[in-house]
C-alpha cells in the first residue's frame, strides 16, 4: 500500500472521529446520496492539496463515493490530524501527510501525491492555497528555461521547490508538460490561492481552468467568518491557556477572517482594535464598534496581535521589538509571510525557545532589552497549527462546494483556461442542504411575490452583484 502518515494504528482512532464528523457534515452526505449512482467522477484521478483533517476525510470518501481515485497531500507542514491521515491511509487512498512535516518534506509530499504510480498526473486537483498548481506551473516554466532553477533567492522554500524539479527534471525533461496538459481543471479553496491564480490569469501564464470555490458565499461568508470565529479563540487558548478577557487585541485585517476573528475576540471581552487599508471594511470595523488603529498605535497597549490579510510584512520585526513583554502574535492568513518569522529568529541577540513540540508549536522569543513575545505555530494558521482547525459543519459548506466544483470540471472538461465561480442556484443549494439539520424552516415565495421582486419563485434569489 503507497502511503506516508506519521501511526498507521491511529487509524481507529481516526475512523471514529470521521463518522462523529460525518453526522455533522449534511451537504457532503446528501451529495453522496444524490450523486453516488451516477458516478459523476468514475475513474477520474483527482490529487488533493488540503489540510488533512477529520473534516476532509469526509470530502476525501464523498469523492471516492462518486467514483474517483484520489491521492492527498496537506497544505501546510502543521495542519494534519494523524488519525485522520491514518484512517484514509487504512481506507486504501494514497495520502503523503504528518502534522510537523519539513518543508522539504512537505513538497515532496506534494510531489508523490501528483504523481500516480505510472508516473501520469491528476486529471483534477483540489488545492488550497494553491501549491499544487504551483508546483506544476512552476516546473513546465522550469522545462522551458532551466536556468530559473538556478536563479539565487534567499527565499529557502523556494530553493527547496527549485531542488525538488531540478531532481524531476533529470528523470524525464518534460514530465510537468505532460503533467500540464492533462488536467482538465483545479478547485481552489481559499482567498489567497484564489488571488495567485487570478495574477496568473492576468499574466497570462494559467494552464488549465479553475474554480473559484472560495467566492461561493456558502464558501467565505460562513468558513472564513464562522469557521475562524470558532477556531482562531481555540487555537490561541490551546497554545498558551490564556484568558482572553480584558486583554487589549489587535486584529489586522478586517475582511472575511478578520470580521470572524474580532467579533470571537470581542465575545470573549477583550478590547478588540483593528487595522485595516481599506477605507469599507475600515469603516465596518468602526460600525461593529471597534478602535480602527495602526499595527504601530497599537504596540504600547495591545497583548495579542492576530493577522488575517492574506498579505506579506504585517508584523515586522520591528514592531516585535517594541511589544510589551508577554505579547503574542499569531497569523490565520493562508501564508507565514503576514509577521517577519524569519527576520525574528536572525535579530541579533534574540533568545528562542520552544515551548511546546510540533503537536501544538509555541515559541518564546527574548529581546535584548528583557521583554519576551510568543510566537504561535511558527507564523503558520493558527488554528489549524495549534488546534483542530474549523469544526465539521462549517466545512461541509466549503466542500460540497469543493465537490460540486470537481462534479462540474469533470463534466466540462472542455473549458476554456480561465476562473470560474459556481452558479448562484448552486450556492443556493449548498445552503439549502444545511438548514435541516438547524431545525430551520424556509419560507416559500408565492409567483406574485416572485414576479414582484423579479426573481423565479425557485431562485436564484439575488442578483450577482448582492453582497451578503
Ligand atoms: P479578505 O480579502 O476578505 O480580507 C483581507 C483583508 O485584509 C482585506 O479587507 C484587506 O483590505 C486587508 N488588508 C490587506 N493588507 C492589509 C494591511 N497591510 N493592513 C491591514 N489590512 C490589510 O480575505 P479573507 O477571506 O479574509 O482571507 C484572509 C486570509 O485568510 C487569506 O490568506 C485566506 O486564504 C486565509 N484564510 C484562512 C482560513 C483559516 O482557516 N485559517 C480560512 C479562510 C481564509
Amino acid at each position: 500500500m503507497e502511503y506516508q502518515v506519521k501511526d498507521i494504528t491511529l487509524a481507529d482512532f481516526g475512523r471514529k472521529e470521521i463518522e462523529i464528523a460525518e453526522q455533522e457534515m449534511p451537504g457532503l452526505m446528501a451529495t453522496r446520496a444524490k450523486y453516488g449512482p451516477q458516478q459523476p467522477l468514475k475513474g477520474v484521478k483527482i490529487m488533493g492539496s488540503l489540510h488533512m483533517t477529520i473534516q476532509t476525510a469526509v470530502l476525501i470518501e464523498t469523492l471516492k463515493a462518486l467514483g474517483a481515485d484520489v491521492r492527498w497531500a496537506s497544505c501546510n507542514i502543521f495542519s494534519t490530524q494523524d488519525h485522520a491521515a491514518a484512517a484514509i491511509a487504512a481506507d486504501g487512498v494514497p495520502v503523503f501527510a504528518w502534522k510537523g512535516e519539513t518543508l522539504e518534506e512537505y513538497w515532496e509530499c506534494t510531489y508523490r501525491a501528483l504523481t500516480w504510480p505510472d508516473g501520469s498526473g491528476p486529471d483534477q486537483i483540489v488545492d488550497d492555497g494553491g501549491d499544487a498548481t504551483l508546483l506544476i506551473h512552476r516546473g513546465v516554466k522550469a522545462e522551458d528555461n532551466p536556468a530559473i532553477l538556478d536563479e539565487p533567492t534567499d527565499v529557502l522554500e523556494l530553493q527547496i521547490i527549485n531542488n525538488l524539479l531540478k531532481k524531476v527534471l533529470r528523470e524525464d525533461a518534460q514530465h510537468w508538460h505532460k503533467v500540464a496538459a492533462k488536467v482538465k481543471g483545479v478547485s481552489e479553496e481559499t482567498t489567497t490561492g484564489v488571488h495567485r491564480l487570478i495574477q496568473m490569469q492576468e499574466r497570462g501564464e494559467l494552464l488549465f481552468p479553475a474554480i473559484n470555490v472560495n467566492d461561493s458565499v456558502t464558501k467565505s461568508k460562513f468558513d472564513n467568518i464562522y469557521g475562524c470565529r470558532h477556531s482562531l479563540t481555540d487555537g490561541i487558548k490551546r497554545a498558551l491557556d490564556v484568558m482572553l478577557s480584558g486583554k487589549t487585541v489587535m486584529v489586522c485585517g478586517y475582511g472575511d477572517v478578520g470580521k470572524g476573528c474580532a467579533e470571537a475576540l470581542h465575545n470573549e471581552r477583550a478590547r478588540v482594535m483593528v487595522s485595516e487599508v481599506d477605507p469599507i471594511c475600515a469603516l465596518q470595523a468602526c460600525m461593529a464598534g471597534f478602535q480602527v488603529c495602526t499595527v504601530e498605535d497599537a504596540l504600547p497597549y495591545a497583548d495579542l496581535y492576530v493577522t488575517t490579510t492574506g498579505n506579506c510584512r504585517i508584523i515586522t520585526v520591528e514592531h516585535m521589538a517594541k511589544m510589551k513583554d508577554q505579547a503574542i502574535v499569531c497569523n490565520i492568513g493562508h501564508f507565514d509571510d503576514e509577521i517577519e518569522v524569519a527576520k525574528l529568529e536572525a535579530y541579533p541577540g534574540i533568545k528562542k525557545v520552544e515551548i511546546k513540540g510540533s503537536f501544538c508549536p509555541v515559541s518564546r522569543f527574548t529581546f535584548p532589552d528583557g521583554h519576551s513575545i510568543y510566537l504561535l505555530a511558527e507564523g503558520r494558521l493558527v488554528n489549524l497549527g495549534c488546534a483542530t482547525g474549523h469544526p465539521s459543519f462549517v466545512m461541509s459548506n466549503s466542500f460540497t462546494n469543493q465537490t460540486l466544483a470537481q462534479i462540474d470540471i469533470a463534466r466540462h472538461s472542455d473549458r476554456k483556461v480561465g476562473v470560474y465561480l459556481i452558479e448562484k442556484k448552486l450556492d443556493e443549494e449548498v445552503a439549502r442542504l444545511h438548514l435541516e439539520k438547524l431545525g430551520a424552516k424556509l419560507t416559500k415565495l408565492t409567483q406574485e411575490q416572485a414576479d414582484y421582486i423579479g426573481v423565479p419563485v425557485d431562485g436564484p434569489f439575488k442578483s450577482d452583484s448582492y453582497r451578503y
